[in-house]
């Protein structure tokens, strides 16, 4: 008997079959607009019409070592033939080589893994460790960011997306506020002070909720080491380190959700790596596979672990540990050493942010750039002196999609969160393809650049 392809279907259908029967996340089901994908390679994809793009947000923050690499695509197939499947109670080859490869890697005691299928729920499972651990049940987590869209992931979450569900949510968390010097509420008449100060005033902000709530009713401190969708956050100096302090002198765990900022993209194996930070928990997805399959991970450290060694830890899903993706992590992180793509996102890190400062330089829209390795934001303003945001809060505005849709014409893919402009892409890729994706920045600023007043 011929065997059919399951897959046969006329590259024209794709797009009109996928709208007719299958729904959308954070959308308006009659508002989408899909990019119709067939292929990708390194940090290219292209459309259904051959049309390419280039990749300046690694798909979704994740293709850390750029799309179609043979390798991991050979581990997946080669697990998949070998067993595709194992229950999540079972010991299986990729779960042994994975938990040890991944020790090698993350700092400190950081020993041991708990596995999940993405990053919201490697934080969801961190929040039930932390609260069985310490028998405390509040969180303490920032404003300014991005935590997963389960219910607690979502409560965890400090950016408007949360709103939308809320009250519904998990209780316990409490939200503080990000040392964000440029958007500083504390620092509108005193801008030039010091890091240490600086660092200090948002510390002292910390603690002084920490007393507030009371120290012993808090599990955990989470933070977004350097924070993502919500503007690229790069801690102070001082103020990672201060934040373990804390922690430490009210008996909180830390936990550092590495989901975005691990696997190279700041140029170390994790942001954490970049203060000498030690966190009691850190959670990762995303680049631990560059999106070959799904999985997160929450790393512990040893005496965490053995909290657990005579108490039940009640939870699981029946995808926990799934051998397919554990091969592709394996392989992923095999790919990141032979490649030395960590250090090739340090290396290029000061090249990205050159360019960035170049731009700035000559657009008057822009209000400030930051960036850490492969890890950067563009906040695009109206008036540089009141740092007014070219769309306001939790918005767009006409100016933006003109920018993101000149972007997207000319066929570089990136990210904006209300007036802030993403720069993540692939670790892979090389100065003349970063060259040719701010060249056609430099184009779509002039649109930009008419909303400015002076
Ligand atoms: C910092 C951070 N944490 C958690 C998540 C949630 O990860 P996932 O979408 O895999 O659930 C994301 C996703 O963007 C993220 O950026």
């Amino acid at each position: 008997m011929q065997m059919t392809s399951m897959y046969k279907l006329d590259d024209d259908q794709i797009l009109p079959l996928s709208l007719e029967h299958t729904f959308w996340t954070w959308s308006a089901q009659g508002k989408v607009n899909p990019i119709p994908v067939q292929r990708a390679q390194g940090v290219y994809f292209w459309d259904i019409h051959g049309k390419r793009y280039l990749d300046f947000n690694s798909m979704t923050m994740c293709v850390n070592i750029g799309h179609g690499d043979e390798r991991v695509i050979q581990a997946i197939c080669e697990q998949a033939r070998a067993l595709p499947y194992a229950g999540p109670s079972m010991a299986t080859r990729p779960r042994a080589m994975l938990g040890r490869l991944l020790s090698e890697i993350t700092p400190g005691d950081l020993n041991k893994f708990l596995f999940t299928l993405g990053g919201a729920d490697a934080n969801e499972n961190a929040i039930k460790l932390a609260r069985a651990r310490t028998g405390r049940h509040k969180i303490l987590s920032r404003y300014r960011s991005y935590h997963g869209a389960t219910a607690g992931a979502m409560a965890l979450t400090g950016d408007p997306r949360r709103v939308a569900w809320e009250p519904n949510l998990m209780p316990g968390v409490v939200h503080f506020l990000d040392p964000l010097r440029y958007r500083s509420t504390f620092h509108r008449t005193n801008p030039e002070i010091s890091d240490e100060d600086f660092s200090l005033d948002y510390l002292n902000h910390l603690e002084e909720i920490i007393q507030y709530e009371g120290p012993e009713t808090i599990a955990a401190v989470l933070l977004e080491t350097v924070t993502g969708t919500n503007g690229i956050i790069i801690p102070p100096p001082g103020y990672l380190q201060g934040v373990r302090s804390l922690c430490d002198r009210y008996q909180i765990l830390l936990i550092a959700d590495e989901v975005m900022s691990g696997f190279g993209r700041t140029g170390k194996w994790f942001a954490v790596d970049h203060w000498n930070v030690t966190p009691d928990l850190m959670t990762m997805a995303k680049g631990l596979t560059s999106a070959y399959a799904p999985l997160g991970a929450v790393a512990m450290r040893e005496d965490m672990a053995e909290f657990f060694n005579q108490r039940v830890f009640q939870s699981g899903l029946t995808y926990t540990a799934h051998p397919i993706s554990l091969a592709a992590a394996i392989a992923n992180i095999q790919v990141m050493q032979s490649d030395q793509l960590v250090e090739r996102a340090a290396n290029l890190g000061p090249v990205l942010h050159r360019m960035m400062v170049d731009l700035g330089e000559k657009h008057p829209s822009i209000g400030e750039v930051r960036s850490i390795g492969l890890f950067g934001a563009i906040e695009l303003v109206r008036n540089r002196k009141t740092r007014e945001p070219l769309a306001p809060f939790n918005h767009s505005s006409p100016e933006m999609d003109a920018f993101k849709k000149f972007m997207l014409e000319r066929g570089v893919f990136l990210y904006t969160h209300w007036h802030t402009v993403l720069i993540i892409p692939p670790l892979i890729i090389t100065q003349e393809q970063l060259a040719e994706g701010f060249e056609v920045l430099d184009q779509a600023l002039e649109i930009t650049d008419r909303a400015v007043s002076s």
